[in-house]
């Protein structure tokens, strides 16, 4: 049951990424942005896992932080796109798995990170589980979601299309009849607020400080954002509340070092480290 779920999310994401251009689809600010805490000195010279890498658009990043070796899983065919992205580099310590992360067992990486996956899972908690289980003692954990808070527009607006379009329609029908016609308003909207003066009310504007971020990116950016929303079949929105009990009750967690940031007003990154 949660395999053919995960299965068909990540069918569908790899229509989202093996028909980008070749190479990161992130900026080296976004991906210090999305790693933040962890620090180059974190990956340099360790073992180094990505759960989910899509088609390794943050691996490519990480390769320039040194690891020793640097392992991307995913369950869907972007495998392909990934491997292409780090055969370019002139790092080679990699591997691209494609497997499915709940299941998949390692015997432990010193860092693990998971960036926009585990809202998409059938059962997000079971991949909590997985980073947790593939962390060495002592190894540090990293994970960015989709928040509950802050996204009262995307709920309300957005999911209910998802839910929709994205059983019913075709990749290429969702990316130009629906994506791009919807991330012209929200590339507007962006920008407007993007080049505004930092007034105290616009701060309450929906997705104000989300749109402060994206809006340093270019219109493919925004429909890339805009297609990867809709196209997936599954989206789950994770309160503080929940992350809180997930760290609070995984035995492996040493609960003096977790930390939960919130990020851009709409997303959690979380993480710390294995007993
Ligand atoms: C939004 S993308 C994020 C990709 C990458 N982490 C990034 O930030 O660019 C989510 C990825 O999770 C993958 N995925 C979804 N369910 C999975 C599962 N059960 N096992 C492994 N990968 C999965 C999808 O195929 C997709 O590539």
């Amino acid at each position: 049951m949660t395999f053919t779920t995960d299965q068909s999310t990540a069918a569908a994401f790899a229509q989202s990424w093996n028909n980008l251009p070749a190479g990161s689809i992130y900026t080296h600010e976004q991906f210090i942005d999305w790693l933040t805490p962890l620090t180059k000195d974190d990956a340099q010279g360790k073992k180094v896992l990505e759960l989910g890498c899509g088609n390794g658009s943050l691996l490519t990043h990480m390769a320039n932080w040194q690891p020793s070796l640097l392992v991307g899983v995913d369950l869907g065919d972007s495998v392909a796109a990934a491997k292409k992205n780090l055969a370019a580099l002139p790092f080679k310590h990699w591997q691209i798995i494609k497997a499915d992360l709940v299941e998949w067992q390692s015997d432990g990486f010193d860092v693990v990170y998971c960036i926009g996956v585990l809202h998409h899972l059938q059962e997000p908690r079971a991949g909590f589980a997985a980073v947790i289980r593939n962390v060495k003692p002592g190894g540090q954990f990293h994970i960015w979601v989709y928040a509950r808070e802050g996204n009262g527009v995307i709920i309300c607006l957005v999911d209910p299309l998802r839910k929709i379009v994205s059983r019913c329609l075709p990749w290429w029908m969702i990316k130009y009849g629906i994506a791009t016609p919807l991330a012209v308003p929200f590339f507007l909207y962006a920008k407007l607020l993007f080049y505004l003066p930092r007034l105290t009310w616009l701060r309450r504007l929906p997705l104000y400080q989300y749109c402060l971020w994206i809006a340093k990116r270019e219109f493919s950016f925004f429909r890339h954002v805009a297609f990867d929303q809709l196209i997936t079949p599954q989206t789950t929105y994770l309160s503080r509340e929940t992350i809180e009990s997930w760290l609070k009750n995984n035995r492996r967690v040493d609960q003096d070092s977790v930390y939960i940031i919130s990020r851009n007003g709409n997303s959690w990154k979380f993480g710390g480290r294995v007993k």
